[in-house]
């Protein structure tokens, strides 16, 4: 419990300024610059242009930005592996990979978008035995879609929106868009319902904020200012979510103090009344195969959102506690099906952006990986 003379002290302290403004020093705006930027031009040697294809991939939405991800590059054979960086896991938020998943399928989805773009099609391809995807990139004419034009603007946005309906022409491009092979997305736009989604959004955060395990691998991935996001290239930085930037000790100790239930809760239910409408994917049948496909269909949503000037933000809870879980697929009327992901949408300002780590931190890994484009190649061969 802190002291009332220590809350006083640290009331005086934040006003004073050791609450930090966004500093040019941290070089947080250089290093989103260099983030959130196209190609200058298409790379013409082989590794350039995968290494610049791995770059697209890691713009994708993932789980808490830890960036789970390792890639390995075969130039030879023009083909990419995607596999798990298990040493990023979320076991508290996400104990059977399943967000694990479905960001590896948001990074499949921007590499096939810039490989089309410059001139490659991607074909996909998952081996369950191994756990890793392979990316073959054939030669056709180029096609830069606006979904591929949108990669550096999206984000998701976790801010409040200004509370208007989309069109119907909207609301029907975003759904088409967003269903894949065996994945379907559910667009709930009138108020009872978002009403209803946010009962569902409210019980589940207070289920994880009374989670010791929960909140200490949520503050783990916070990135309190923007030195320490510069650092890391990782992470859920705090000034994207609409929180004040902080040394790390000010920080933890501000999350303590004013990250409660009730504030949280009420937060939540301020943005959904916001928002115009909330998506809800749902796959097939609940396997890592499945859960690629609703990353894709979700990275493709986000973007398409993007390019019309639509914002989206995450509001996982309900599907992230198992008992609400089930009883949200009821009132979804899904059956027996998960529900994935849950997603409001509308319009509204930018926020401040995440940042990613540098190419070669995720390229080359383990031998597997290496191995798991050879061996595709003498399936082939044989
Ligand atoms: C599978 C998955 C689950 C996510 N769940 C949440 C969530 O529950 N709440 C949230 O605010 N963001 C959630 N995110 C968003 C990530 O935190 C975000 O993508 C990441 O911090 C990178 O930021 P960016 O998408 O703006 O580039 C999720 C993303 C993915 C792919």
């Amino acid at each position: 419990m802190i002291s009332r003379r220590r809350l006083l002290r640290l009331t005086a302290l934040t006003s004073a300024g050791a609450l930090l403004p966004s500093c040019g020093a941290s070089g947080f705006d250089e290093a989103a610059r260099q983030t959130w930027r196209h190609a200058t031009q298409v790379p013409d040697q082989p590794v350039a242009l995968l290494r610049e294809l791995v770059r697209y991939a890691t713009l994708a939405a993932n789980s808490h930005n830890t960036q789970p991800w390792r890639f390995a590059l075969d130039a030879g054979a023009s083909a990419i592996a995607i596999q798990p960086d298990l040493s990023r896991r979320t076991p508290a938020v996400d104990p059977d990979d399943h967000h694990l998943w479905v960001s590896l399928g948001c990074a499949a989805e921007n590499l096939a978008l810039a490989g089309a773009a410059f001139g490659r099609r991607a074909e996909l391809e998952f081996d369950q035995r191994i756990h890793v995807i392979r990316m073959f990139l054939r030669p056709v004419a180029p096609v830069r879609s606006p979904l591929f034009t949108a990669i550096p603007q999206r984000q998701c946005t976790r801010a409040e929106y200004d509370g208007q309906a989309l069109s119907i022409a909207e609301l029907r491009a975003l759904a088409s868009t967003a269903s894949g092979p065996g994945v379907e997305v559910m667009l709930l736009t009138d108020r009872a319902r978002i009403d209803a989604v946010t009962e569902f959004v409210i019980e589940g955060n207070s289920a994880q904020m009374r989670d010791a395990a929960f909140m200490q691998e949520l503050e783990r991935w916070i990135r309190f200012s923007d030195r320490e996001a510069v650092a890391t290239r990782d992470g859920l930085f705090a000034r994207s979510s609409g929180n004040p930037a902080a040394p790390r000790w000010l920080g933890s100790l501000l999350l303590r103090l004013f990250f409660t239930e009730t504030a949280e809760n009420g937060k939540y239910a301020r943005q959904l009344r916001s928002s115009a409408g909330v998506a809800v994917f749902v796959a097939r049948s609940a396997q890592p195969a499945q859960w690629l496909e609703v990353g894709r269909a979700y990275q493709r949503f986000a973007l398409l959102a993007a390019s019309l000037g639509i914002r989206n933000a995450f509001v996982n809870q309900p599907v992230e506690v198992p008992p609400l879980r089930a009883q949200f697929a009821r009132w979804l009327g899904i059956g027996g099906m998960r529900p994935d992901l849950v997603v409001r949408f509308g319009r509204g300002p930018l926020m401040p952006p995440s940042l990613r780590r540098p190419i070669d931190a995720v390229i080359g890994g383990p031998r597997a990986l290496q191995a798991g484009i050879g061996r595709r190649l003498n399936d082939a061969a044989a």
